[in-house]
């Protein structure tokens, strides 16, 4: 087993306080709450209102996870955000989260890996801090899906959600706990399967952009479900064969907060019980990025997570990208 270098400190979530319910929806759109919760196992989301932007819900999730690492906005080298809903096409969202937080010592840029985003990110600190480049590199996902979500397209209306979910990654301070494996992939090929096809330079924005929705998210649910079980199934293999670890070695598995059906193929898969596996997809949805650091957040909270514990992440999104990492708290 590799011998952890960089360790995960502290954690943090922020949820927007508007909830947008199954019976809500059925006031949108042709759809039941029955269909829904049997489909996907979501009962509500969080929406953004207009203050809480990608960047200030971040600062929340970022100022809980600095109060348990014991250090200040300064101390921060590098924050790494994870989103596919900026504020802004430019600059990122981590700049303006650098300057929210008086971080002003910090590098910060984000990284577009979709659902993955958050794993992506920590990998991302990992090699920031073993170079010597970084100490503390704050990790964020962070989304705000509602504004990039078609509210008349019942088919992707219903999964998503708001948020924001943080920690902070520096070298190891005992040996003993850190991250233990991680593995990236993407499958570039399959990229039109869940996408925004405008706004972006192939496709500027114009008329024919706002009248074809073609600013929102699109996607092939049926595809894209099929490739998510098979990629999460792929990625909790390799993390924890690099490990040098089973199914048996982990006492929770957080997977990304897509779908229940997903969830459950993934555990199953992976030979982990229910009752080791995570799961608020039903209070959240889908959100992408902050999905995983989210989940985290409540973990620990909860005390599912305590020092010691032994805790398999796994993600799937848009790209197609994913990746999974095991990591001793
Ligand atoms: C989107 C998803 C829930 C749809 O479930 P599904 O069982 O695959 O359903 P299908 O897309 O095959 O559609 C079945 C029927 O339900 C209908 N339907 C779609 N959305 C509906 C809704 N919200 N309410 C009621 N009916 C709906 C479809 O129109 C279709 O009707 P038809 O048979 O008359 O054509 C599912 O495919 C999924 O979760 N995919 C993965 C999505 C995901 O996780 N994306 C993010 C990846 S990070």
């Amino acid at each position: 087993m590799k011998r952890p270098l960089v360790e995960l400190v502290g954690t943090g979530r922020y949820t927007p306080t508007k909830v947008l319910t199954n019976a809500d929806f059925e006031r949108m759109v042709d759809t039941s709450d029955e269909w829904i919760v049997e489909r996907t196992g979501i009962r509500e989301r969080h929406i953004s209102g207009p203050t809480e932007t990608v960047a200030a819900m971040s600062k929340f999730a970022a100022v809980q996870v600095l109060e348990q690492a014991g250090i200040g906005p300064l101390d921060i080298d590098a924050i790494v955000m994870g989103t596919a809903s900026p504020d802004r096409l430019l600059p990122s969202s981590a700049c303006d989260l650098q300057a929210l937080l008086g971080a002003d010592n910090a590098a910060a840029f984000d990284i577009q890996a979709a659902c993955s985003g958050f794993l992506y990110g920590l990998t991302v600190a990992e090699g920031l801090v073993t170079a010597g480049t970084a100490r503390h590199v704050l990790v964020i996902g962070a989304e705000r899906l509602s504004t990039i979500t078609d509210y008349t397209d019942r088919s992707t209306c219903i999964l998503f959600g708001d948020g924001a979910g943080a920690t902070l990654v520096r070298a190891v301070s005992d040996g003993r706990r850190g991250i233990l494996a991680s593995y990236l992939k993407t499958d570039g090929r399959l990229a039109e399967l869940l996408y925004r096809p405008g706004g972006g330079g192939c496709h500027p924005p114009d008329e024919r952009l706002l009248a074809d929705r073609g600013y929102f998210i699109k996607m092939a649910g049926r595809e894209v479900f099929k490739a998510a079980v098979r990629s999460m199934a792929d990625a909790c293999d390799q993390a924890l064969s690099q490990a040098g670890l089973t199914a048996r070695d982990v006492d929770v598995l957080i997977p990304h907060q897509a779908n229940i059906r997903i969830i459950e193929a993934t555990a199953k898969h992976a030979g982990m019980p229910m009752d080791k596996v995570y799961v608020n997809v039903d209070r959240y949805g889908n959100t992408s990025a902050a999905s995983i650091p989210i989940a985290l957040d409540e973990c620990v909270r909860e005390g599912r997570i305590r020092e010691g514990s032994t805790v398999l992440m796994v993600a799937f999104g848009g790209g197609f990208t994913w990746a999974a990492m095991v990591v001793r708290w």
